[in-house]
C-alpha cells in the first residue's frame, strides 16, 4: 500500500518561525574552542580569530539564531570574564564540564561576548543569550544586559565602547537560566520562580531601550509537567507592580535529548525505537502549551525547544559529548521538524545541540577542514520551510509500533507549507525496506513541479559523513509523477528525505 499525504492550504497553521530552524553553541569540548574559535591558529583560514570553514557551512544554512554560552556552561558563567583585552581575561574551571576531571581544558574566555556577538554578525543570526542563574545573580545579568544594549553615557556602555564595539548589539532572546531543576543550581519550581521574578524584573529595566525591537525573556520549562504547574503556579504568587507576573516571559523552554541503541551500532528494532523517542519532542511541546493554557490562558507566551536531539551512549563528558552523526539521526530530525512545523502557532524557536562537533552537530571538524554531517542536509533541504506559512498537513501510511515506547511511528512523516505562491512538500519514508510510493494532494490547480529532491538514497542508515565522503551526502533530484490536477506522486526510497516544491 502507497501513502497518501493531504495538504490543506485552506488551513493554515502560522508562519513557521525562522527561528525554529536555529542553533545552540556551548562551551563544550571541541564546539567552540576548535570547532568555532581557533585564535592564531593558522592551520585553517581565519577571520578575527574564527574559522571561516565552519562559518562558510553555518552560513549556507542561513542560521537565524544561536544560543549561547550554555548548556549548563551559562550557569557558571561570568560574562565580565570574557569581555576587554584578551590577554588580561581570566582562565577559569568550568563547575560543571570539568567536575572531577583533571584532563579538560579549563576555560581561557577568549571567546566572550564580543566574539560571539562578531560570529553572529558573520552568519547574519540573531544572538540568544542564557544569563547565570546559578551562581550568578540579578544584577549580573542586567550589567550584561546593560554593556551588550544600552546606548547612553554609562560606565557599562562606554566599556563596551572601550572594547571596540561602539553601536549595541541589540541582543532580543534572553534566557533566565538553563535547566536550573538540574545542573543550573538544583532548584525546586518554587524557588526558580522567585528567582525568574528577580531577574526578570532587572532585564525588563531595558524595555524601550533597543533600537527596534525589546528583548525577549525565555524562562527554564522542563518536560515534566509537575515542574512547569509549580513553577507557573509559585510565580503567581506576587504581582505587584505588573498586572499579571505572567507578562514577565514570552517564551518557556523545554529540553529533549533522546537514543536508542549505540550511535552507529543499532539493529532495525533500535532504529525504530529513536524515531519513537524523537516524537516525544512534540509531547513535550504539546504538555508544556497544556500547562500554559491553564496558568496563563490570556498571555501570549510561546514555546522554546533550545535543546533538542539526539545524544548516544558514546558521547560522554571524557570526548567532550562527540558522537558519530549518521542517516538514522537525520531522519530524526526531519520529523522533528515536521513536528515542529504542525504546532507553528506555539512554537517560537527551536534550538538544535549542538551546531559543531558536540552532540547532534551540524558541522566536524579537525585541524584543517570542517565537513557538514548528514543532519546538516536535513537542516538545508528544509530551509524554504522558514518563514513560510505551515499549512495542515494530514498523513496516511502504516506505523510501526516498538515495545514499551508510548507512541508508534507512521512510517511516512510530512509536513508542508506556503510561500510566494509555492508550496513546499517535505517528506521522509523511515521504512527500512522498500521505496514508498507516495502520493501528495493538494488544492492546486495545475500544480507543475518547480523543484524536488532526495537525501540518502545511496547510504545505509548507520552511515555517517567523513571529509571525504560528505558531498555523497548531499541531496539528488528525484523524479516526480504529477497528475496535474494538484496530486503528484514521489517513489521515496527506504530511508530517505524527499522535498517537493509546487506552484
Ligand atoms: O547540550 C549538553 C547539555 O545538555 C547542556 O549543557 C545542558 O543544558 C543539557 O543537559
Amino acid at each position: 500500500m502507497g501513502a497518501e499525504i493531504h495538504v490543506h492550504r485552506h488551513d493554515p497553521i502560522d508562519q513557521i518561525d525562522p527561528t525554529v530552524y536555529g542553533h545552540f553553541a556551548e562551551h563544550l569540548g571541541r564546539c567552540i574552542y576548535g570547532g568555532i574559535w581557533v585564535g592564531d591558529d593558522d592551520r585553517v583560514p581565519t577571520e578575527d580569530g574564527i574559522r571561516m570553514d565552519t562559518v562558510d557551512l553555518l552560513q549556507d544554512l542561513d542560521m537565524p539564531v544561536l544560543r549561547w554560552p550554555g548548556g549548563c556552561f551559562a550557569d557558571d558563567y561570568h560574562w565580565e570574564d570574557g569581555v576587554g583585552p584578551r590577554e588580561e581575561r581570566p582562565t577559569r574551571r568550568n563547575m560543571f564540564w570539568t567536575q572531577g576531571r583533571q584532563d579538560i581544558p579549563e576555560e581561557p574566555n577568549t571567546f566572550g561576548t564580543n566574539e560571539f556577538v562578531r560570529l553572529c554578525e558573520m552568519l547574519d543570526t540573531e544572538p540568544y543569550l542564557a544569563v547565570n542563574v546559578g551562581n550568578g545573580s540579578p544584577s549580573e545579568a542586567a550589567d550584561w544586559a546593560e554593556y551588550c544594549n544600552y546606548d547612553g553615557d554609562t560606565e557599562l556602555a562606554n566599556r563596551r565602547e572601550e572594547h571596540g564595539v561602539a553601536a549595541p548589539h541589540d541582543v532580543t532572546y534572553w534566557g533566565v537560566g538553563n535547566e536550573n531543576w538540574g545542573c543550573g543550581g538544583r532548584l525546586s519550581p518554587e524557588e526558580y520562580a522567585e528567582q525568574y521574578r528577580r531577574y526578570a524584573t532587572y532585564l525588563r529595566s531595558f524595555n524601550g531601550m533597543m533600537s527596534d525591537a525589546e528583548m525577549e525573556l525565555i524562562s527554564v520549562g522542563h518536560i515534566s509537567e509537575d515542574w512547569n504547574r509549580r513553577f507557573l503556579d509559585a510565580l503567581a504568587e506576587c504581582s505587584e507592580w505588573v498586572e499579571s507576573p505572567y507578562e514577565l516571559m514570552e517564551h518557556m523552554s523545554v529540553h529533549r535529548y533522546y537514543e536508542a541503541g549505540g550511535d552507529t551500532e543499532f539493529d532495525d528494532e533500535e532504529y525504530y525505537r529513536l524515531l519513537a523517542r524523537s516524537r516525544l519532542v512534540a509531547q513535550d511541546i504539546d504538555d508544556a502549551v497544556e500547562t500554559l493554557s491553564v496558568f496563563a490562558p490570556d498571555h501570549d507566551i510561546s514555546i522554546v525547544v533550545d535543546e533538542w536531539g539526539v545524544w548516544h551512549p558514546e558521547a560522554k563528558n571524557t570526548n567532550g559529548l562527540e558522537q558519530a552523526n549518521t542517516v538514522r539521526d537525520a531522519i530524526s530530525a526531519a520529523g522533528v521538524f515536521d513536528d515542529f512545523h504542525a504546532r507553528a502557532d506555539v512554537v517560537s524557536m527551536a534550538n538544535i545541540a549542538q551546531t559543531v562537533n558536540v552532540l547532534q552537530c551540524l558541522v566536524q571538524t579537525d585541524e584543517d577542514s570542517a565537513w557538514p554531517t548528514p543532519t546538516y542536509q536535513v537542516f538545508d533541504l528544509y530551509r524554504d520551510h522558514m518563514g513560510a506559512t505551515s499549512l495542515e498537513t494530514v498523513v496516511d501510511a502504516e506505523t510501526e509500533t516498538v515495545e514499551d515506547e508510548p507512541v508508534d511511528v507512521p512510517l511516512v512523516s510530512a509536513s508542508a507549507s506556503e510561500q510566494d505562491g509555492e508550496v513546499f512538500v517535505t517528506l521522509s519514508n523511515r521504512a527500512l525496506d522498500g521505496s514508498e510510493a507516495v502520493e501528495i494532494h493538494t488544492d492546486l490547480d495545475d500544480a507543475s513541479v518547480v523543484e524536488s529532491a532526495v537525501l540518502f538514497d545511496d547510504q545505509e542508515v548507520s552511515e555517517h559523513s567523513t571529509d571525504d565522503t560528505a558531498d555523497t551526502f548531499e541531496a539528488d533530484d528525484i523524479g516526480v509523477e504529477n497528475h496535474g490536477d494538484g496530486t503528484v506522486v514521489v517513489d521515496a526510497p527506504a530511508s530517505s528525505v524527499v522535498s517537493v516544491t509546487l506552484e
